[in-house]
């Protein structure tokens, strides 16, 4: 990725003055030691979302998908955020950045300190019951796991379901209006990590490239932004390319002089 690119795009950062926003994918938290879904060796590999990660799933056989969201509980626990989600929490703290819209459920963004954090797939922190709404930890629940597993809502004595968006359940009310209010302020749309292929998360960067923003395409691939949406690609690794991103935001706020 020559630095070019990377000043021009720091360029655009400083002088949205703050109307930058951006939608992650689990592509920001594979250098954290999670995989993502559909990258080789990626979580899908392993268990077939359509028997592993359907609501239907999950209320005929919650033994079966807890197999699934177990394996990812256990990755998620031990993650750290990388330099990739504090370079986000960096652009936020400089103002430059009006949030964040992730996709992921790893919680790995607030650990980096970002405060808008739009959690658009819900998050893995929290169990809840969906007969009566009782809410738990979701670490603290795993220490019954030797005993009860799937951990048992204590009312209902139902199977507990973490906090997230399984396929066939609908965006949480709050998070979609939100996130769609975000991305169709932003002037720069910062697209890191993801596939793009699941809706209506992949709508988001279509509405903020109509809605006149450029968008800026960090990731190892082509997806289908690359072509006919991105402005800019930078390709490559989220944790090596957005910290120059805000080095270079950085050096030119400096070369500026006091706003
Ligand atoms: N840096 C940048 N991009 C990366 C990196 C990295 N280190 N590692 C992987 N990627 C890219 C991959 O090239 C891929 O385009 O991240 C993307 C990950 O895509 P997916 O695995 O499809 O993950 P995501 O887009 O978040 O999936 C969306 O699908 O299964 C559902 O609910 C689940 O939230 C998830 C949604």
């Amino acid at each position: 990725m020559d630095e070019t690119v990377i000043r021009e795009v720091a360029q655009l950062i400083v002088e949205a003055k703050g109307r930058t926003a951006a939608l992650t994918g689990a592509g920001i938290s594979v250098e954290s030691g999670i995989p993502d879904f559909r990258s080789p060796g990626g979580l899908w590999e392993r268990f077939n979302p359509m028997e592993y990660a359907t609501i239907d799933a999950f209320e005929s056989d919650p033994g079966k998908v807890w197999q699934m969201l177990r394996e990812l509980s256990r990755v998620v626990t031990e993650a750290r955020p990388n330099p990739a989600h504090r370079a986000l929490a960096r652009l936020e703290e400089l103002d430059l950045l009006s949030g964040i819209v992730t996709q992921n459920i790893d919680n790995l963004h607030q650990a980096a300190g970002s405060k808008n954090v739009i959690e658009f797939h819900g998050n893995g922190a929290r169990l809840r019951c969906l007969l009566c709404g009782h809410m738990e930890d979701a670490r603290a629940a795993e220490a019954r796991f030797a005993t009860e597993f799937p951990p048992l809502c204590p009312y209902c004595k139902v199977a507990l379901k973490p906090d997230v968006v399984l396929f066939g359940e609908a965006i949480p009310e709050d998070a979609g209006r939100e996130a769609m209010r975000l991305v169709q302020r932003a002037a720069v749309l910062l697209v890191v990590g993801t596939s793009a292929l699941v809706a209506p998360a992949s709508y988001m960067p279509i509405v903020a490239r109509k809605m006149g923003a450029a968008l800026v395409e960090v990731n190892l691939e082509d997806t289908m932004l690359t072509r006919d949406y991105a402005r800019y690609v930078l390709r490559g690794k989220a944790g090596e390319i957005l910290p120059r991103l805000v080095a270079a935001v950085e050096a030119q706020r400096s070369a500026a002089g006091p706003a």
